[in-house]
């Protein structure tokens, strides 16, 4: 007999490549293109609305309070614990309050909202303004899954109360429902950034060489960034900087890009972790360190 069944890094079960559709972002984990694990499990904790950019995007009724692209989820106005409050002797930069290009990663991650909050649900006329910043359970209850039973409740990546998260099946910690699901303990970043790198942070305009930054080579309207291919466009596996108001900051959107970047050319295998550029030898921290 083997061991007991382990919450570990189970193998994803989405092919990774292609498409949006086909990576961990699937929050419908409808079977369509790539493949990905039966979509009814899910079902009493999140709604199906059977798209995947829906999540995160809708063509109508976007969310106007932040600067992101038809952003269709709920941004909850939050005091976060920013990096520099740790009080390292070494960070000299200023950091100001996780901009919206940080902001869109954690209305899932830090765990405070459920994954399927969102504004403009697709195709049902079922659209509530007030879902920009707050979360409506009574609103999110009125979507009829179609695959299986309606949720009865709506669940995100909490860890400060995992019974009551996706952290119940997708975690190892004891006491809760347990075995067989992915742990996505490490996906549940929280509120204290403390103990993530910095975000909201302003890059150093001294840089290059002589100093413990490079220089990012081109500059486009809101974002600088380090154009390696050199075509004056910032493509999607390019390290970036973003500018929404405080400078150009490093933002979770600098080192990841929630879609997929492909490895090598288009259809292949993504990065892994949704990284822009691949972590092998440090290259993504050798982008902008010079160390
Ligand atoms: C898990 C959330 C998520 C999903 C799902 C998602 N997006 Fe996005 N999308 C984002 C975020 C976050 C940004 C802003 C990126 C940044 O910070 O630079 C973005 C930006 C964009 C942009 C503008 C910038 C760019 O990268 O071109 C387009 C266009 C876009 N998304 C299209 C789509 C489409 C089409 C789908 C579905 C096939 C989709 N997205 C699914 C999160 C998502
Ligand atoms: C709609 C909710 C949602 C949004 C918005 C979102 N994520 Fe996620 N993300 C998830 C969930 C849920 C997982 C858990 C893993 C899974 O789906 O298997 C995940 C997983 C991940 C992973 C791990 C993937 C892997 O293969 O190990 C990374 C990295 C990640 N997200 C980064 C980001 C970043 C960066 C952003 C913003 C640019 C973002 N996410 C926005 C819901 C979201
Ligand atoms: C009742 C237990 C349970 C709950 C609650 C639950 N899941 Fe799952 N989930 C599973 C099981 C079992 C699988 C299939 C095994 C696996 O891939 O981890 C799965 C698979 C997944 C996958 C596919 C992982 C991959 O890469 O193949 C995603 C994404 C996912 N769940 C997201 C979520 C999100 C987001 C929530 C919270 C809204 C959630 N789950 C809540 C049990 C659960
Ligand atoms: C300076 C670059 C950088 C920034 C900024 C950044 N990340 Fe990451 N992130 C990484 C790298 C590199 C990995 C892969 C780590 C590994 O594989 O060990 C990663 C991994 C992750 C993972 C997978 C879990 C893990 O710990 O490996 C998640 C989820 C994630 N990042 C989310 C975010 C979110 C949300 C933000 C913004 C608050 C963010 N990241 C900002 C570089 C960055
Ligand atoms: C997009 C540019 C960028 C990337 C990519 C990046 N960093 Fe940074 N990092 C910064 C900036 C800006 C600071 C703030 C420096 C300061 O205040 O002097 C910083 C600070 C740090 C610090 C110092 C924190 C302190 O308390 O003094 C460490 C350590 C660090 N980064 C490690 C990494 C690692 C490891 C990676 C790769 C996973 C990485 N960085 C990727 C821009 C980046």
């Amino acid at each position: 007999m083997g061991p007991a069944l382990a919450d570990v890094e189970l193998p994803s079960k989405f092919s990774n490549q292609g498409s949006v559709g086909n990576t961990r972002h699937n929050l419908t984990q409808r079977q369509a293109s790539g493949g990905g694990p039966s979509n009814t499990i899910m079902n009493p904790y999140r709604n199906d609305y059977e798209e995947v950019c829906v999540y995160c995007h809708t063509p109508h009724g976007a969310n106007a309070a932040v600067q992101l692209p038809l952003w269709n989820r709920t941004i909850k106005p939050t005091s976060y614990q920013t990096y520099d409050t740790l009080g390292t002797s070494t960070l000299n930069q200023p950091v100001t309050p996780p901009g919206p290009n940080s902001l869109a990663c954690l209305s899932c991650h830090d765990g405070q909202v459920a994954v399927d909050s969102i504004i403009n649900m697709p195709g049902s006329g079922r659209y509530d303004p007030n879902q920009a910043t707050s979360q409506n359970n009574t609103f999110l209850n009125g979507w009829n899954n179609s695959s299986g039973p309606d949720a009865t409740t709506h669940l995100g990546l909490d860890a400060v109360t995992p019974s009551a998260s996706c952290l119940a099946c997708h975690s190892s910690t004891a006491g809760i429902v347990g075995a067989g699901a992915t742990d996505f303990k490490a996906y549940a970043i929280g509120t204290d950034l403390r103990n993530d790198h910095p975000v909201g942070i302003l890059y150093p305009t001294a840089s290059g060489p002589g100093t413990d930054f490079k220089t990012p080579t081109a500059t486009r309207a809101n974002l600088r960034y380090f154009d390696t291919n050199g075509n004056a466009r910032p493509d999607k596996d390019e390290i970036r900087l973003y500018d929404t108001g405080d400078g150009y900051e490093v933002e979770c959107g600098s080192c990841h890009d929630p879609h997929g970047v492909p490895s090598g050319g288009v259809g292949s295998v993504f990065r892994p972790t949704f990284l822009r550029v691949a972590n092998t030898g440090s290259a993504v921290c050798l982008t902008c360190h010079s160390k």
